[in-house]
């Protein structure tokens, strides 16, 4: 259940009025968990938001559509920016203050220092989006020396992302733990995404064909398939098959360094990424295999 007495939540505009806030539920004791967005919230970052709830005394969230990730022919001035909604979305969840900074709070003009993780940033999606990683990282660092949280909360559902985010803060001896949680989907399958307001009625049943292609390769390794080609080509036929689907990559790697694989480990996780209509889609599975299959 949300919180319906809550009064409303603190939405911070400026970095010292956060962290001010931040200051003092430290000095009350409590813990402080952060969950970095970039709004247009659906309930896969609800869940994020409530997960820190049960976990942490104090919950900041913050909503900023960061320039820096964008490529400059992706979606960055279309994203959407509902800014009401997601204010209401992030009391009901919760969450005791909403950092909502400007372009210009976060990149005074001249800014030029970045944060990049070099060669797990230019694989799979920063293959695709070059330089991508590099502003994800940049953001997240100074969104972490700004919120001084306890632990970060991050979806499972952009599995780069948090292995990115989680290799940075280990290397750059960041004081705020890692966390990553399961991906939400609708009914159907599909993982919740932001974009997904951007597909047509037939483009989200395309769409599906991400979730369905998971689904296979969990169902046949669950079953015991353990070449790893065969895995990956029954993905691609999935997404090839259906109409309306372009796909990107559908691949098989390591859980940790995200190395492809050529055989199959205890872990793996299934990567895939297609476009529909104009709408990129990213979506993974964990792959467990039958218990005593490799040691
Ligand atoms: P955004 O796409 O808004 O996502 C914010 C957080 O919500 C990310 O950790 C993302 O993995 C998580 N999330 C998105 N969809 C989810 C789903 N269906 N289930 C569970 N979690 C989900 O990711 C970003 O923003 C940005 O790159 C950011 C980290 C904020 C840096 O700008």
């Amino acid at each position: 259940m949300p919180f319906p007495d809550r009064a409303e939540i603190q939405v911070a505009e400026s970095v010292q009025s956060v962290r001010d806030a931040v200051s003092r539920a430290k000095w009350s004791g409590h813990r402080v968990g952060f969950v970095p967005t970039m709004g247009a919230l659906h309930v896969g970052h609800v869940s994020l938001i409530e997960r820190a709830r049960r976990e942490c005394g104090y919950v900041a969230v913050s909503i900023f559509v960061n320039p820096t990730q964008f490529g400059p022919n992706e979606d960055f001035n279309r994203y959407p920016r509902p800014r009401d909604a997601d204010l209401a979305m992030c009391r009901d969840a919760g969450a005791d203050l909403v950092f909502y900074p400007t372009v210009e709070t976060m990149y005074p003009v001249g800014h030029r220092t970045f944060v990049e993780v070099a060669g797990l940033s230019e694989i799979l999606e920063g293959a695709i989006r070059p330089g991508h990683f590099r502003g994800v990282t940049t953001v997240v660092t100074k969104l972490f020396n700004i919120v001084q949280a306890d632990r970060a909360y991050f979806g499972q559902k952009d599995y780069q992302q948090q292995s990115v985010i989680r290799v940075m803060a280990r290397e750059l001896d960041m004081p705020t733990d890692v966390v990553t949680c399961e991906t939400i989907r609708d009914p159907d399958g599909l993982a919740l995404s932001s974009r997904n307001a951007y597909l047509s009625e037939s483009e989200r049943k395309s769409g599906l064909a991400l979730s369905r292609a998971l689904r296979l390769a969990e169902r046949l390794a669950g079953e015991g398939e353990l070449d790893i080609p065969t895995l990956e080509s029954a993905m691609r036929n999935e997404l090839e098959n259906t109409p309306g689907v372009t796909l990107e990559y559908a691949v098989i790697v390591n859980h940790e360094s995200m190395r492809e694989l050529t055989a199959a480990e205890p872990r793996m996780v299934a990567l895939v990424a297609a476009r529909v209509g104009s709408t990129r889609l990213i979506d993974n599975m964990i792959l467990r295999l039958p218990s005593g299959t490799i040691t």
